[in-house]
């Protein structure tokens, strides 16, 4: 295999950093191609945490070059902290092995206030990570983006954020009467910024084209999760960008190549942060008990994660968005000793059954259909699967029509099977 892409098949948080990490060892570049720092990404290795933002999760491996794509909405005050903080961990990290296309958004001080004072006075929130995400994207689609080379000249930056803060002001001073920062200190910070990223700043898209004609092995990796995607996902409760196997193509570019394989990161449950319909959400303590064995707390905002049980109508979806051809299950160890297991298997919507979502449908309006399951207890001892979990995996295998190439057991580099091999 030459080209695979990793994308999140839920609500993000599936444990893509992981799998990256493991599978970016075998290959020569590691890209990310959308969304920001909203992304919170953990690698465990040994008695270190390393959690990752904005810098791809092959970062570890000395010999695989991460590229940031120009879809992605790069924070440089984010950047520099999250650098800082895997250099402090002992990661090494040089133009060599890391660059940033200087075709990136930035995400400007405006932004990441704009995202706080809409999600504070809004009536539907959606729960953003605060990070400016949203408001970035804005700007790019309205054609008034700060792009990463931008940060190298002051006079081009001053004329654009001149430019961008003409509507916002009147936001800032009119409708949330905050404080913001003027377009000379806006420049400041940001230019000297970009004095320190300078030398990370690459052509990644041509970089991307000479790799694929010459065979390099690439893995796209995905952030959040299709469910979360601008145009698959349950909008309004959603991230600005296409999180999907998609938003490759235009976010980071595949010249002359295409994907071999999508893997798709699933949990054996599911969970989510923020707000938004979640058919399958668990609201007693069985719900508080995978929470606290699993875990779920959000990398980037530490907000506890919402629970509940794995939803084959949205797996197959997501499977069908993104084009996945096989899964990695993780998070088993979790429900292992669980003593009920159920699968959502279908809907009732409307005096219907529906086996798939699709784009726009009410997830708020969907009534789950379970199918109960034996309960595992299994070790992983050995890479053994007890004949209760080989039924779990058979369901979600027949029911989507896809293989799980991947079983994940823990949060350790150790604590997985491979049923396949990539690379
Ligand atoms: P990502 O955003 O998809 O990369 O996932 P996160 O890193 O935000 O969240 C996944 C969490 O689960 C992290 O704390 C991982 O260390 C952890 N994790 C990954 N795989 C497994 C697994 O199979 N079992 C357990 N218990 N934890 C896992
Ligand atoms: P990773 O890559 C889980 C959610 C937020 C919110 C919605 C919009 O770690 O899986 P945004 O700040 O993007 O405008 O927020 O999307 N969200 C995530 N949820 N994992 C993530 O990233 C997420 N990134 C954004 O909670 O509901
Ligand atoms: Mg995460």
């Amino acid at each position: 295999m030459q080209i695979l892409a990793i994308v999140g098949a839920q609500w993000g948080d599936e444990g893509k950093g992981k799998i990256t990490d493991l599978l970016g060892e075998k290959c020569d570049f590691v890209v990310r191609y959308q969304g920001g720092n909203n992304a919170g990404h953990t690698i465990i290795v040994g008695d270190k945490k390393i959690i990752l933002h904005l810098i791809p999760s092959g970062i570890l491996h000395p010999n695989t070059v991460s590229l940031i794509g120009h879809g992605v909405v790069f924070d440089p005050v984010a950047f520099k902290a999250e650098l800082n903080e895997i250099e402090g961990l002992g990661v090494k990290v040089s133009p060599k092995n890391l660059k940033i296309s200087e075709n990136c958004t930035v995400i400007t001080s405006y932004n990441k206030i704009l995202d706080g004072q809409r999600e504070s006075s809004s009536k539907t929130k959606i729960g953003t990570t605060g990070r400016g995400i949203g408001p970035a994207y804005e700007d790019k689609i309205g054609r008034r983006a700060i792009k990463v080379k931008d940060l190298l000249n002051k006079e081009v930056l001053e004329q654009k954020l001149r430019e961008n803060l003409v509507e916002k002001e009147s936001l800032f001073k009119n409708l949330y009467h905050c404080d913001y920062p003027s377009v000379e200190e806006e420049v400041e910070r940001l230019y000297s910024l970009g004095q320190e990223i300078k030398p990370l700043m690459a052509n990644t898209f041509g970089l991307l084209d000479t790799a694929i004609a010459n065979n390099k092995k690439i893995l796209f990796e995905g952030a959040q999760g299709v469910l979360l995607d601008i145009d698959y996902g349950s909008y309004p409760f959603v991230t600005s960008s296409n999180t999907s196997s998609g938003g490759i193509y235009n976010g980071a570019g595949l010249p002359g190549g295409r994907l071999n394989d999508v893997l798709g990161i699933t949990k054996a449950y599911c969970t989510r942060v923020g707000a938004g319909p979640f058919p399958t959400e668990l609201h007693d303590e069985l719900g508080e008990h995978i929470q606290k064995k699993g875990g779920e707390f959000g990398a980037t905002t530490g907000r506890v994660r919402r629970c509940g049980w794995l939803d084959i109508p949205l797996l197959k979806y997501s499977a069908k968005c993104a084009n996945i051809t096989s899964f990695a299950l993780t998070k088993l160890d979790v429900l292992s000793d669980i003593e009920t297991l159920k699968v959502c298997i279908s809907y009732e919507y409307e005096g219907k059954t529906l086996d798939m979502a699709y784009p726009g449908l009410d997830l708020s309006k969907v009534k789950p259909v379970y199918k109960d399951l034996k309960p595992f207890h299994d070790d992983f001892i050995d890479n053994k699967v007890s004949p209760e979990l080989k039924e779990f995996l058979d369901l979600i295998e027949s029911e989507t029509g896809i293989k799980i190439g991947i079983l994940a057991y823990g949060p350790e580099r150790s604590e997985i099977i491979f049923r396949q091999d990539f690379f």
